[in-house]
């Protein structure tokens, strides 16, 4: 057998696609390494979203480039967003790389690898984005697991790839495509097939998960039906794609948790049409208090990005109220990043300042922690249902720590480990980024 690393970069649709590769890669001779230095072949999954990510990109390549030289028999591949948006030029950039491989074309995995063990260089970017998400069980043997997922207790499954939205900022309907969804059966095979592995956790991904064709309600339906035990998580949810249904359905199916990650963008209505996000700040208000009326304890999340061209502080000041009067319960941030071909990176005369959008950035931030700390304030003294992710020691201590539905996580001290289950704790204080619990009150240990 041959080693293969993967460095993953980037959202979650690229780890998945990532196990999907490491899945395929299995069936032709190679086996996943943790470390580098050993592997035959080198894999880099890449992530367009911020100039910052693709620098991080080029900057490890080109140390691998580095170690070719010591070891010419090396292959490198070139994966992901950034493949699919700069194809072929990548080799004038990096030519110690010998595949480039696109967001569309991983299915082609065995065919580039025989053609790159040959000593060709392969450049597979494809522009046409048929059939949808097609890797699953390629070139597999009878009985022999598709994707190699990370172990864990949560396995991701993609529903829908692709996004129509084109936001002025976004590079995602560049790398990713036109919106497609794959057929409930193939994710309810996939489903079961996870659960079969001892996977306590089911999240569906999506660029808009509430975009899915074939109704992501009714697909909730049928994988709620599914036994054992186990949860279901979906993201990202379009603020105004959320239907009632599919909030009615969130709070009525047993195993779908509290949970909806929502990107606002921006507090300000102005802003967010400037955006091309099809919602205002009332709007995305009204969805909130919608999802908070029908669905007890639900963490609502959120996305936002500070210093867009044009932003002035009133704006900026908006997004920082927004957070507080929804009361979001944590969010992602980032300092806006011009990139190519999208409609707003040609405003450059709107741009605003590096150290303004660094100092709006810190102090979003600290209104994010401000938030966080207060939600997870209301949940002292409640019973919450946990399921364990791992079991560590901790300057002295053990650990096992886990989720509850809503998706806060939990620190619990206990010398047993308890991964991959589920148990009622009691919190008994709250940190910015995590609750403790020390009460059991369904195990004796
Ligand atoms: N589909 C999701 C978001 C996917 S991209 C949605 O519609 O909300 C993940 C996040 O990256 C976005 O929510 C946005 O906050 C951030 N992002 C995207 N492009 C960016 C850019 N050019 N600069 C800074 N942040 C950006
Ligand atoms: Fe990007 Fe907007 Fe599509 Fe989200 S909805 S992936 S932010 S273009
Ligand atoms: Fe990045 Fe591509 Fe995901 S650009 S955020 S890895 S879809």
């Amino acid at each position: 057998m041959k080693k293969v690393f993967i460095e993953t970069m980037g959202c979650q649709m690229n780890k998945s696609d990532t196990e999907r590769m490491l899945g395929i890669l299995s069936h032709f001779g190679y086996n996943e390494t943790a470390d580098w230095k050993e592997a035959d072949l080198l894999m880099i999954n890449t992530c367009s979203i911020r100039q910052l990510s693709e620098d991080k990109a080029f900057s490890m390549i080109g140390t691998w480039g580095k170690k070719k030289k010591e070891q010419p028999g090396l292959k490198i591949g070139f994966c992901g967003c950034v493949a699919q948006q700069k194809s072929k030029d990548l080799f004038k950039r990096a030519p110690y790389v010998d595949f480039i491989l696109g967001t569309h074309d991983i299915y082609k995995l065995p065919e580039i690898i025989k053609r790159v063990e040959s000593g060709e260089k392969v450049c597979e970017c494809s522009e046409d984005i048929t059939p949808p998400l097609p890797c699953v069980g390629e070139g597999r043997g009878e009985g022999e697991p598709a994707i190699n997922r990370t172990k864990s207790v949560n396995a991701w499954i993609p529903i829908m790839e692709g996004c129509n939205n084109f936001c002025t900022y976004c590079i995602v309907p560049y790398t990713r495509g036109r919106e497609r969804s794959r057929a409930p059966e193939i994710i309810i095979k996939e489903a079961q097939e996870a659960l079969k592995q001892g996977f306590k956790e089911i999240t569906l991904l999506g660029q808009n998960v509430d975009s899915y064709s074939y109704g992501l309600s009714g697909l909730l339906r049928s994988l709620n039906a599914l036994e054992p035990k186990f949860r279901i998580r979906f993201v990202t949810s379009y603020p105004t794609d959320i239907t009632d249904e599919l909030i009615r359905t969130a709070a009525e199916l047993d195993k779908v948790c509290e949970y909806f990650h929502i990107p606002m963008q921006s507090g300000s209505t102005e802003v967010l049409r400037k955006m091309n996000r099809r919602y205002t700040r009332e709007q995305y208000a009204q969805i909130c208090a919608k999802i908070r009326k029908l669905v007890p304890d639900v963490t609502i999340t959120s996305d936002f990005i500070a210093g867009f061209p044009g932003e002035t502080e009133e704006q900026f000041l908006e997004t920082l109220s927004a957070m507080e009067e929804l009361e979001l319960d944590y969010s992602n941030t980032a300092a806006y990043s011009p990139r190519e071909k999208t409609v707003a990176a040609k405003w450059t005369d709107l741009f605003i300042p590096e150290d303004v959008k660094t100092g709006r950035l810190a102090r979003l931030n600290e209104q994010v922690k401000k938030c966080c700390l207060a939600s997870n304030k209301k949940y002292v003294g409640r019973e919450m249902e946990v399921l364990i992710e791992k079991f560590y020691i901790h300057k002295g201590k053990n650990i096992n720590t886990g989720r509850t539905r809503n998706n806060k996580i939990v620190h619990i001290r206990s010398d047993k480990d308890l991964t991959g289950q589920f148990i009622t704790v009691k919190i008994t204080n709250a940190r910015t980024w995590y609750l403790n619990a020390e009460t059991y009150l369904n195990l004796k240990l």
